[in-house]
């Protein structure tokens, strides 16, 4: 069992794609909850399984009110609905102020993730852009692996080593072990500044994992953005994604990592 969390620090460099693109080649059951506290936009870009669009109000936010009462995994699952490609989601908070609003519920909401295991089903989280003191801080330290989505250019490589660097004490939980942490680097392969990237925000913090590259293919993408693609395998984005989704559910199943 396992959480995976995809987040990013400044931008918009591809954390929902990357989220919706390994949770659709997961090995093992998986739900995508749309945690963005910002306002998801999973519901808007994922057509529903049966062609319909998917009930953007059915989702994070009964679940983040609710939990004042208890909140189980079995709510978590009743919450979700089947995407096309046959992903669950948890469709997300349809406004900002909807995140701080329910700010006692994250803990809740957490656990129930956590306890999702025992069902079998894996958890994948859109965080969205993350600041240092989150709202869904409990949702982060909950998970078993956190990927930093950047992208290769040298802004996104600064914000995202600075973002990681304070994350790196914020994330300890109070049992001492820590998500397994790493980057996602997205860019353009023939450029090659992946690798550079991942090196340069790796010295940001004790054991930040590489979890390797995706490419910039706007075909690829555009599945996950709602359009219809005739063979979503063949584009680069998820023959990229399958070495991914490898790496994530090797370092999954290493589960949380003590602190040095
Ligand atoms: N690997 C990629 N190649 C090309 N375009 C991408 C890629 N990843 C994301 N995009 C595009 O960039 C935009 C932002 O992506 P999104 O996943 O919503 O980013 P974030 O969640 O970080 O804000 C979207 O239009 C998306 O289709
Ligand atoms: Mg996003």
């Amino acid at each position: 069992m396992a959480i995976v969390s995809f987040l990013s620090a400044k931008g918009s460099p591809g954390a929902t794609t990357a989220a919706l693109l390994v949770a659709a080649l997961w090995p093992r059951d998986v739900l995508v909850l749309d945690a963005d506290p910002a306002g998801g936009d999973v519901a808007a870009r994922l057509p529903g399984a049966a062609g319909g669009v998917l009930d953007a109000e059915r989702g994070l936010l009964p679940l983040l009110t609710s939990a004042r009462r208890g909140l189980g995994p079995q709510q978590l699952l009743d919450g979700a609905q089947p995407a096309a490609g046959g992903t669950a989601v948890v469709c997300g908070l349809t406004r900002p102020e909807q995140a701080g609003a329910a700010a006692g519920s994250w803990p809740a909401l957490a656990s129930a993730a956590a306890g999702l295991g025992a069902t079998g089903t894996d958890v994948v989280v859109d965080a969205g852009r993350v600041t240092t003191e989150p709202v869904h801080l409990s949702l982060l330290r909950a998970s078993d692996v956190v990927v930093l989505v950047l992208r290769d250019d040298v802004a996104s490589v600064l914000h995202a080593r600075e973002r990681l660097a304070a994350l790196g004490t914020v994330l300890r939980r109070a049992d001492g072990l820590l998500p397994r942490t790493g980057v996602l680097v997205v860019g353009d392969p023939r450029r090659g500044d992946g690798d550079q990237a991942a090196e340069v925000v790796r010295a940001a913090g004790d054991r930040v994992e590489d979890f390797g590259r995706l490419p910039m293919d706007t075909a690829g993408a555009r599945v996950f953005d709602g359009a219809r693609t005739a063979r979503p395998e063949r584009t680069a984005l998820v023959r990229a994604g399958r070495g991914v989704v490898a790496a994530l559910a090797a370092a999954a199943a290493g589960y949380h990592r003590e602190a040095a």
